[in-house]
């Protein structure tokens, strides 16, 4: 693993996903790129207060650049809990204005601040007064029946006034009421000119756009406009795309040159990690992906979804899994065009 801690960008990133963007997630998509910049899951700041921090804050050494996204609307909270991920040595700390899942809202955090902006740049002034890490946002272009042309560029113009270091814009609104943290995800419209627009309008202010980026293509595309793009379904889904990052968006070799010597080289880790009492299905199941297209994937995955959950289940498991990747080559072609 590089051992020389890539220079934090924002150029690409990983977004944060509850249950997805694990420890063990975060690991093996690091083998994918040594550049995008990668999320935790949100962790509220209850959590890290009161919760097993050692646990919810663990992280490996490998993850650099590793941004900590934090749900929470106290701005002393806030202020104490980002100063306890930068002496955890994370790189950067992201507020959550974007989640809209019903125990968020109950919480007062989440996409709901998009309705109390003068508190999301309280939150920030107060993080950034305490500790020397960025502070990033991320946010919806509205919620509910705000107009999304006001509701952003309110947003945007006090998270800049208190000298936030990014504002990542997920670009549809989210509806609070009656639509599904999933619905919220893919039945409001991306609108990405929005998007553009704030960025002509603000352009000083650092912006990363969210939201159904499905190929490096389009990311490349969205760079020429903004500041970074994050991609978060596409990257989980099928993490053979992220070995193109340092290539095409970086101008840099991938770290492996097939997404099978990745999972060989993920192999060591597993070892590591079940001798500490971790279930191989926790690592390997961020892995599935992997291979989408190439002959041999689908028995790939069909032997992890078996094998993998069983309790005595080894590293062998997967290098077996791995025999039955007939091509893992061929898919070079995927990211290379
Ligand atoms: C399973 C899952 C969990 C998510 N959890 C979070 C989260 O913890 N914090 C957050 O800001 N967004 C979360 N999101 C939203 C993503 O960060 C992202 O904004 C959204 O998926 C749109 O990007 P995409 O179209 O590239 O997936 C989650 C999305 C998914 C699919």
């Amino acid at each position: 693993m590089a051992a020389v801690r890539a220079p934090l960008s924002r150029r690409f990133s990983v977004a944060p996903m509850m249950d997805w963007t694990d420890r063990h997630c975060r690991f093996f998509h690091r083998l994918l790129t040594r550049r995008a910049l990668i999320y935790t899951e949100m962790i509220t700041t209850g959590a890290v207060i009161h919760g097993d921090r050692t646990r919810l804050l663990a992280y490996d050494l490998a993850e650099h650049p590793v941004a900590l996204q934090l749900g929470g609307s106290d701005p002393r909270l806030l202020a104490k809990c980002a100063r306890i991920a930068e002496d955890r040595g994370y790189d950067e700390v992201n507020l959550n204005v974007g989640c809209p899942s019903d125990r968020v809202q109950e919480g007062r955090f989440g996409a709901c601040l998009m309705a109390e902006p003068a508190l999301v740049g309280e939150c920030v002034a107060a993080m950034k007064a305490n500790v020397k890490v960025p502070i990033t946002v991320k946010c919806r272009i509205g919620i509910d029946e705000q107009d999304s042309e006001e509701a952003l560029e309110t947003i945007a113009g006090v998270v800049e006034a208190a000298d936030v270091d990014a504002l990542v814009v997920h670009a549809r609104k989210a509806w609070l009421k009656g639509l599904s943290p999933r619905e919220n995800r893919e039945v409001p419209p991306l609108d990405y000119a929005r998007v553009f627009r704030l960025k002509i309008a603000h352009p000083h202010l650092a912006i990363v756009l969210n939201g159904g980026i499905a190929s490096l293509d389009r990311a490349a595309a969205h760079l020429k406009r903004l500041d970074g793009v994050m991609m978060g379904r596409a990257a989980y889904q099928e993490p053979w795309r992220l070995l193109g990052v340092d290539p095409l968006l970086f101008g840099e070799s991938a770290p492996f040159d097939t997404p099978k010597a990745v999972a060989e080289a993920l192999i060591p880790y597993v070892q590591r990690e079940l001798a500490l009492g971790t279930r191989l299905h926790a690592i390997t199941r961020h892995i599935l992906g992997l291979f989408r297209g190439v002959r041999g994937a689908r028995a790939f995955r069909r032997h992890l979804a078996m094998e993998a959950v069983k309790p005595d289940a080894g590293a062998g498991v997967l290098a077996e899994a791995l025999t039955l990747v007939v091509d893992a080559e061929a898919d070079l072609a995927h990211f290379a065009a």
